[in-house]
Formats: C-alpha cells, sequence, structure tokens
C-alpha cells in the first residue's frame, strides 16, 4: 500500500521481493549500523553484514567514493542486491552550515527553513545520504539541556509550523528527485523534559503535558508528510521510548496516522536491557519491534573496557531466531520490512543506487547555497539591546576593536552538529567584519582570554577522530596575561569594541548540559575590563542556548545574539551591525535572568497571587531577562487598529483577525507580528497565553501594513486532564498581538455552543 491507502506501481516489485527474502535478509532490512571510516575492527564487521544482507542501512558515511562504495557491496556483493539507506546528520547543513537550529527558529520564518533545509538536502542527497535525522522537534523548555540548540525552543505552535517547515525542505515535492531526502523528526517523545536538564536523565510527563506540549510538532511533521521517525532514548514514565507501543503504535501511528518507518536512536534497542527493562537483547529486540519500532540504529561494535572493541550485532539479529522459535509473528516482521523497503523504492534506489561523484562537488557550497545560508543567519539573528549605537555609522568611525576569542572561532561560527566542517570556506565574525567595514575603517583584533575546553570532555571529542575532517575545538595557545592587557588596550584606542563572546561548539547539542548558564571562562573579566575603558560596547554572542547576562547588560551598548550562525555567521553579523540589513529575529525561548529559573516559560498558568507572579524569588524577579518573541529592529513598529470578526463564535468556528502595523521609523524595519490567546475559564485552565499566530514581515520606512489572520476552532482546542480528552470549551478568550509574548493590544470575544448550532461541547 502507499502512505495514502493506495496500492501503487512498485508495490508487486516489494511484495515480489519481500516473498524471496530469508529471515535473516528481512531482519537485516530493519538493522542500521555506524560506519566509523577510520574503525578497521567496525568497518570489517558491518561490510561483511552488507555482503551477507544483514543490514539494511548505514549511518556516518557523508563522502560520495565512500556511499558508493559502500552502495557496491550491497548492491553487487549481496544475494539480493538491496541497496542500502543511508542517513545522517543533517542537522543544519551538511557542507554548507546555516545557523543552528535555535537560531533558525528565531527567523519565525518557516519558508526560511524550508529553503534552507531544501539546500540541505540537496548537498545531502549529492554526496549519497538519503535520509536526515533532524528536524529536532522537542520541545525543550530548560537552557541547561544542551540539546535546545538542535530544535525550535518553548513553544508547541512555533515548533509546530517550524517542524512542518522542516519536513518540507528536506522532502520537497518528492523525495525520488535526486535534490530530496527523507525527513526524521525526532525524538519521539518527550526527550527534551529530561530531568535538571541532564542530557539522557528520565522524563516524567502528564497527559496534559504531552499532549498538549509535546506532541503537537510531531502531530505537525506527520502531517507534512515526514518519512520517518527516530523514537528518543529515553522514555516517559519508565517505559522507554523503543519499546512503548502505547506511543509508538497507539498514538503516533493510529492516532497521529504516522504511515513511515521508526527508527530508535542509537543502541537504544539493545539499551532496552541497561535501563532494566528488558532482560536480554532477546527481548529488547521482541519488545521493540512488538511495539511498532521498524529499524534499530547500532553501533555495530562495544567497548569491553581492558580487553578493547568487539564487533557487536544490532539486537535485531536475533529476530529470525525468535521467527524461528514461534516468539514472534514473521507477520510483523514483513510490515516493517515492508516499510523500510517502501521508501528504498520511492527515493529511487534500486533504479538510481549511485551518485555521481563529480557532480557531488559541484553542489556542495554552490554559490546560492552561500547566498542562502547568509541570509539564514541573517534572518536568525536577535537584537536584545540597543541604545542607540547600532547600527555601525562608518562615516563616523575610524577604529573598531573586535575582541573576545570567538571573533576567529570558524568552529564557534559553525555551531554543534557539523562533522564534516569546511573551517576553510567558514566566514566568523573577524572576518565578516573586515569585509564589510571597508578600508576606511580600521578593524584591530585580539581574543583577549582564551576560550576554555570543557572540564568534562565531550564524549564526541573522541568521534572526532573517527571523523575525517573533524577538527579540534581548543583554542590556540597564548600569554594570557599579555594577550588580556592587548585586548583591553586594543578597546582604549578603538571608537567601538565588538565584544564576540559565548560557548564554544561543544558547549551545547548532545551531551553537552550545563549547571550553569554563565559566559565559559574568563570573558566577563574581559567584558568587565573592556566596559571599564569607557568604549561602548557592542556584544556579539555567539551560543546555543539563552546565557545569564544579569552582569553583562548594563555594560553594553547593544546585544546581538547571532546563536552558532554557520558558514556566512560572520558576513551575516557584519551586515547586521552596519545597517546593511534590518534585524528581526525573535526569542524562541524565554531568556532567564538566571539558572536559578529556569525551567521558565511565557505560557504558565495562572495560581495562586497571580499579582505577585514576577516576584516568586524574594532576591530576584522571576520574570525573564527577554521575553518570549521579543527582538528589536532598527526602528519602531506601532500596532492598531486590532479587529475580530464577530465578539461572539460557535466551538467550531474560525474567528478572523485584522491589525495594522506601522512603521514610524525612516529605516526600513523586520517585525514578527504574534497573536495570542488566552482561555479565561473551562475544562481545565489554561496557560496565561498561548501563540496561535504569526507572521514575519518587512516594513518599509513609513509603511503602514494591514494583517490578516484566521484562527481555526483548532486554535482553541487543547487536552483537559479533567476530560481525559481534546476539548473545545465554552469561555470568553483574551486575544493580544504585538511585536511579543507581552503584546498589549487587546482584544476579547466569547464562545458559545449554541452559537454554531451544534448545541453540545466537543
Ligand atoms: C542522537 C541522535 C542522532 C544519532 C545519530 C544519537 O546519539 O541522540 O539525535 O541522530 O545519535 O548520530
Amino acid at each position: 500500500m502507499s502512505r495514502d491507502g493506495q496500492a501503487q506501481p512498485g508495490q508487486e516489485r516489494l511484495e515480489a521481493l519481500l516473498a524471496s527474502m530469508t529471515l535473516e535478509e528481512k531482519a537485516g532490512q530493519l538493522i542500521q549500523y555506524f560506519y566509523f571510516p577510520d574503525f578497521a575492527l567496525q568497518t570489517t564487521f558491518v561490510e561483511e553484514e552488507i555482503r551477507a544482507g544483514r543490514v539494511g542501512s548505514l549511518l556516518f558515511v557523508a563522502d560520495p567514493a565512500l556511499t558508493n562504495r559502500l552502495q557496491r557491496l550491497a548492491v553487487e556483493e549481496s544475494r539480493l542486491g538491496i541497496p542500502l539507506l543511508f542517513g545522517f546528520d543533517v542537522i543544519h547543513g551538511l557542507r554548507t552550515i546555516f545557523p543552528v537550529p535555535l537560531g533558525l527558529a528565531a527567523s519565525w520564518d518557516p519558508q526560511l527553513v524550508e529553503r534552507v533545509q531544501a539546500v540541505a538536502a540537496r548537498e545531502a542527497r549529492a554526496v549519497g545520504i538519503h535520509w536526515a535525522f533532524a528536524p529536532m522537534v522537542d520541545i525543550a523548555r530548560d537552557p541547561r539541556w544542551g540539546r535546545i540548540v538542535e530544535g525550535a525552543g518553548e513553544d508547541p505552535y512555533l515548533g509546530a509550523r517550524l517542524a512542518a517547515a522542516h519536513v518540507r525542505g528536506f522532502q520537497g515535492e518528492g523525495i525520488d528527485t535526486g535534490e530530496h531526502i527523507a525527513a526524521g523528526p525526532k525524538h519521539f517523545v518527550g526527550y527534551g523534559a529530561a530531568l535538571g536538564g541532564r542530557d539522557y536523565d528520565e522524563v516524567n510527563l502528564s497527559e496534559s503535558e504531552l499532549r498538549n506540549l509535546y506532541l503537537p510538532p510531531f502531530a505537525a511533521a506527520v502531517e507534512a508528510g515526514a518519512e520517518n521517525i527516530m523514537s528518543s532514548y529515553v522514555g516517559i514514565n519508565g517505559v522507554p521510548a523503543a519499546a512503548d507501543r502505547r506511543l509508538l503504535t497507539e498514538v503516533l501511528r493510529r492516532e497521529l496516522g504516522f504511515r513511515g518507518f521508526i527508527v530508535s536512536d542509537a543502541n537504544a534497542v539493545l539499551d532496552l536491557t541497561t535501563h532494566g527493562l528488558t532482560r536480554d537483547e532477546r527481548e529488547a529486540a521482541r519488545r521493540a519491534l512488538e511495539a511498532g519500532l521498524d529499524m534499530e540504529m547500532a553501533l555495530g561494535v562495544q567497548f569491553l573496557g581492558e580487553s578493547g572493541p568487539a564487533a557487536r550485532p544490532a539486537a535485531f539479529a536475533t529476530l529470525p531466531e525468535a521467527v524461528r522459535a514461534g516468539v514472534i509473528d514473521e507477520r510483523l516482521l514483513d510490515e516493517a520490512v515492508r516499510r523500510v523497503l517502501a521508501l528504498k523504492f520511492r527515493l529511487g534506489l534500486f533504479e538510481r543506487p549511485y551518485v555521481d561523484e563529480d557532480r557531488a562537488s559541484t553542489i556542495l557550497n554552490a554559490p546560492a547555497h552561500r547566498e542562502q545560508a547568509r541570509v539564514a543567519a541573517e534572518r536568525s539573528a536577535v537584537l536584545l539591546r540597543n541604545t542607540g549605537i547600532l547600527p555601525l555609522d562608518r562615516t563616523r568611525l575610524r577604529r573598531l576593536a573586535v575582541l573576545g576569542p570567538l571573533a576567529s572561532d570558524k568552529r564557534a561560527t559553525l555551531g554543534p552538529w557539523v562533522f564534516v566542517p569546511d573551517l576553510e570556506g567558514t566566514v566568523t565574525v573577524l572576518d565578516g567584519l573586515r569585509q564589510v567595514a571597508g578600508s576606511a575603517l580600521q578593524v584591530d583584533y585580539a581574543p583577549g582570554v582564551p576560550m576554555p575546553t570543557r572540564p568534562i570532555p565531550s564524549p564526541f571529542a573522541a568521534l572526532d577522530q573517527l571523523v575525517p575532517g573533524a577538527s579540534t575545538m581548543a583554542s590556540p595557545a597564548f600569554d594570557e596575561q599579555a594577550e588580556f592587557e592587548r585586548a583591553v588596550a586594543l578597546a582604549r584606542s578603538a571608537d567601538v569594541a565588538v565584544l564576540v563572546l559565548g560557548e564554544a561548539a561543544d558547549m551545547s547539542g548532545e551531551a553537552a548540559s550545563r549547571s550553569t548558564l554563565d559566559l565559559p571562562g574568563r570573558q566577563q573579566e574581559l567584558l568587565e575590563a573592556v566596559a571599564a575603558t569607557g568604549t561602548p560596547i557592542v556584544l556579539v554572542l555567539l551560543c546555543g542556548r539563552p546565557l545569564d547576562l544579569r552582569r553583562v547588560v548594563e555594560r553594553t551598548a547593544a546585544i546581538l545574539v547571532a546563536w552558532h550562525p554557520g558558514s556566512e555567521g560572520g558576513n551575516a553579523v557584519a551586515r547586521l551591525l552596519f545597517g546593511e540589513v534590518a534585524p528581526g529575529g525573535k526569542l524562541p525561548v524565554s531568556w532567564p535572568r538566571s539558572v536559578g529559573q529556569v525551567p521558565l516559560i511565557y505560557a504558565h498558568l495562572r495560581s495562586h497571587q497571580p499579582q505577585t507572579s514576577g516576584l516568586r524569588y524574594w532576591e530576584e524577579e522571576s520574570t525573564p531577562l527577554y521575553p518570549f518573541g521579543f527582538g528589536l529592529s532598527y526602528g519602531e513598529v506601532e500596532y492598531s487598529d486590532l479587529q475580530l470578526s464577530a465578539p461572539l463564535i460557535g466551538l467550531h468556528d474560525t474567528l478572523e483577525v485584522s491589525v495594522v502595523l506601522h512603521n514610524r521609523s525612516e529605516r526600513p524595519v523586520e517585525e514578527v507580528a504574534q497573536l495570542y490567546l488566552h482561555q479565561r475559564y473551562g475544562r481545565a485552565a489554561r496557560p496565561v497565553r498561548e501563540l496561535k499566530a504569526f507572521e514575519r514581515v518587512s516594513l518599509a520606512p513609513g509603511e503602514r501594513r494591514t494583517l490578516r489572520f484566521v484562527l481555526g476552532a483548532e486554535a482553541r482546542r487543547y487536552w483537559s486532564a479533567a476530560a481525559g480528552a481534546y476539548v473545545l470549551d465554552e469561555s470568553v478568550f483574551d486575544l493580544w498581538v504585538g511585536g511579543s509574548s507581552q503584546a498589549s493590544l487587546h482584544a476579547e470575544f466569547a464562545v458559545q455552543a449554541q452559537k454554531d448550532g451544534s448545541g453540545a461541547l466537543s
């Protein structure tokens, strides 16, 4: 059957192929191994498995000559010649690197996200990758969690809109074109709620949180046609996701209507035993398959301490024996194999298993891709503060001091999840400023302080050794005292100091959680010494999460959050600072004052003594430093004339909203108009406000524009714990439109069941 339930042309071929397969070959299609090119023991094992037809998919290969060579083993040397499916973490680009996903989310621009992932897909497909383990659509409300950088932040509506955009970008109109790849939204589900923000730690979620917060981006990704979903390492409420039948089969497949295949996270099936769910790998394989998991991602190796590493087959390699013993119904195996083979057919792999290696090199880093990367970085940056210093006026400046260890750090410019870094082609903030400043403006540089390395190294540092081309994160060594003084002296003699501070590339991402949100190392000290010179500071932050800026803000004249902006990051930052383009990104997360406040969310519930909700701690306000949805441009936008299509609507009715935006300044501005709703009463208390619509617009100086939003009934639908169901309530709703989650332009409307003749609540 096709994904929409229709028989399709390849179906007979698929069934004939399935009928010719041995149990080992079937199980093989459900096994994906890592392939670490420089690790002979592992690759020898994997290559033997390919020839024997005992592996259906590989990950971690991004070199076209290598994908072709391995594909030949499958197509020409295995009995049935079934092509391999190559997966890869194409998170924010392959060769051309875009801003990290949290940065892309700050663009609030689904079309941009779609274009970006179309480029990423094109580059990936050119080297023989067929499937991205992306987007990560986990809602993340705790900035200590390193993987907040990989997602769209705290909000389910923004997350859902962007999840769909990522999927559309990767998959385009069709994945058989040689330009697109399958998307694999992850990690199903709730991974972002890890206790204490500690990666991999347990997750406990109520049904309301699951359904109102964590599922919507997955639902949107499924609706957009995602071919694959990856289950999470962790499980919720004590059931590891790879074996959670309720979530994988009942919720994901039956309720959300997902028709693709489900892959586990790395080694997560074998880990069912590690987690204390299953007795051994046989039981793990059986329970995962029965839960609805189709493919096991496995390392293919295990590390045995003293005796060194040894090859290790996936748990799913035990499935044939289980079928023979009558423990597993072969039809279950067949179902999963069908799903995997169907994707291979849809990708056109049986017709075109190989890539053209010469073409690949022209596609990677095509000029149009670079242009897209620059635009993406420009649109992702968030201007948090500007006392009027920005945009910088070239005609009035003579000397610019560019300071801070990250100003010239190519790896931090790219960010985490870049496995084939093109350092040569990476434009740092220093490079960009030098280029854009022009010859009349002198640009001096001093790192000032070294970027510290992590006291507890990233487990992926070892992986860097296995992936050719990956680089070390360490900064070059220098005489710290002399360098610090040099930086301060440069600041003193400059008209403006551009400080580039934040986090190194390995300080966010997987296994990169933090217990503080401080500027690592001596960066704060550098900032303070530079501030003491009296030279105004423009702070550019490279980071994968909100940082603690309490001791920073007052010392700066402007703060631009560039995230990890990607290959063209430096050009984008320079063009923003010099006003060649207006900033317009908005925060996809609430920016806390300090780590003690987290998780801090804008869509919280009203509770006892709401008038003191910003004063829940006695030593510090419990409000964010910068609210969700906040970001400045180089001009003021005024919102007015908020109008609703009706003051009273029926439960299932649509509401139309219009509002006028006016750019009151003499510069072009970028704005993201945001619409928030609050339900005053109903079958559950609802958050003080929730994002329900947004639109990013560019407004010329003086321009007025009317925006219209259409709010269908789904904007009011939510899961009520009391009802144990999704409901639409009769109620009165507050509605705000404005430039952040603190929008003040307000209207209200009522919803009544009788109004639309339905009579009943639903
Ligand atoms: C991560 C996944 C990733 C996979 C393959 C895992 O450790 O959790 O997000 O796709 O590795 O690299």
